[in-house]
């Protein structure tokens, strides 16, 4: 009898567990996918870890080598994001790229671009925009928080009418189609999602005169939380940027750019079609 009640308790014990197990394995897979299915190495495989499953990535820059993953998927339009912890401390010469990329000759590219600095000193988040293998379209700015303390999001929103560069959900950046003023887009060639991080210090930091110290090696940069989707708000398939939207671009321009190729007057004594069109 007692012996009874007791594997009868364990029975019940088993299969609470069994639920608990399944619940938990059905929440996990449905708020993130493992970044192993998601990506391969690109470079330095022994520079790459899967943390906690699969769901982190981790990079590693020393002085033999930098490393890299890249998407196995590749996405024409959509909303993909990831989020990133860059290396923390000193990165000085350090260069994190994050990008969606297109192969082959004039390719189609978006590029964040994370320029490391000494203890302290702010990081540089370049990006820039290649359509048709044309490049040349530098924007520089500071974050609004030490991107180095915790993970934070970065990502592209990019549709027929207009690819929108965010961070924390905030656009820091818009490139428009303006195919009708001659101004070529991205719309014809898939992108795959690429990471590096590596030796830059030739030009990174403070345009290359604070070098890599390498006494601080390993550099390590963290990755999770990739999420790729194809279908937008209806708004988005139509409209331009909303008000709010506007509103907080205009918030980064005014108190974090610290570079504009649109008024590089000596790059451009004639400012790019592009530069000269209102949003
Ligand atoms: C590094 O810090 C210096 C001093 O604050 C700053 O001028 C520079 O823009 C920062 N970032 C880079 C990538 O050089
Ligand atoms: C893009 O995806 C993020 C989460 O990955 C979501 O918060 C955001 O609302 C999406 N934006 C649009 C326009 O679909």
């Amino acid at each position: 009898m007692q012996s009874d009640s007791a594997s009868m308790g364990f029975r019940c014990l088993g299969f609470l567990l069994l639920l608990f197990l399944t619940q938990a394995n059905a929440s996990v897979g449905h708020y993130s996918t493992s970044l192993q299915n998601e990506f391969s190495v690109s470079w330095a495989a022994d520079h790459v870890n899967f943390l906690r499953g699969g769901q982190e990535l981790q990079l590693k820059l020393d002085q033999n080598s930098g490393s890299g993953f890249t998407s196995k998927k590749k996405y024409l339009f959509g909303n993909i994001s990831m989020q990133i912890k860059l290396v923390p401390g000193d990165s000085a010469g350090t260069v994190t790229a994050y990008y969606l990329s297109s192969e082959g000759v004039n390719h189609d590219e978006l590029d964040f671009e994370f320029l490391g600095n000494k203890s302290g000193e702010p990081y540089v988040l370049q990006t820039n925009v290649y359509a048709s293998g044309k490049g040349d379209r530098e924007q520089r700015i500071y974050l609004w928080f030490d991107p180095t303390k915790d993970f934070h999001s970065y990502g592209v929103l990019w549709t027929p009418q207009h690819i929108l560069f965010m961070v924390d959900g905030v656009p820091i950046r818009v490139f428009k189609n303006n195919k009708a003023v001659g101004v070529p887009y991205p719309e014809s060639q898939a992108m795959g999602v690429y990471s590096s991080l590596w030796n830059g210090d030739s030009w990174a930091t403070q345009g290359g005169l604070v070098k890599i110290d390498w006494s601080h090696a390993p550099f390590v940069a963290a990755y999770r939380n990739f999420q790729a989707h194809n279908s937008f708000n209806e708004r988005y398939q139509t409209d331009m940027l909303s008000p709010a939207e506007k509103k907080k671009l205009w918030w980064v321009k005014k108190n974090y750019m610290i570079y504009d190729y649109c008024n590089d007057k000596q790059r451009y004594p004639v400012p790019p079609p592009e530069c000269t069109i209102n949003l």
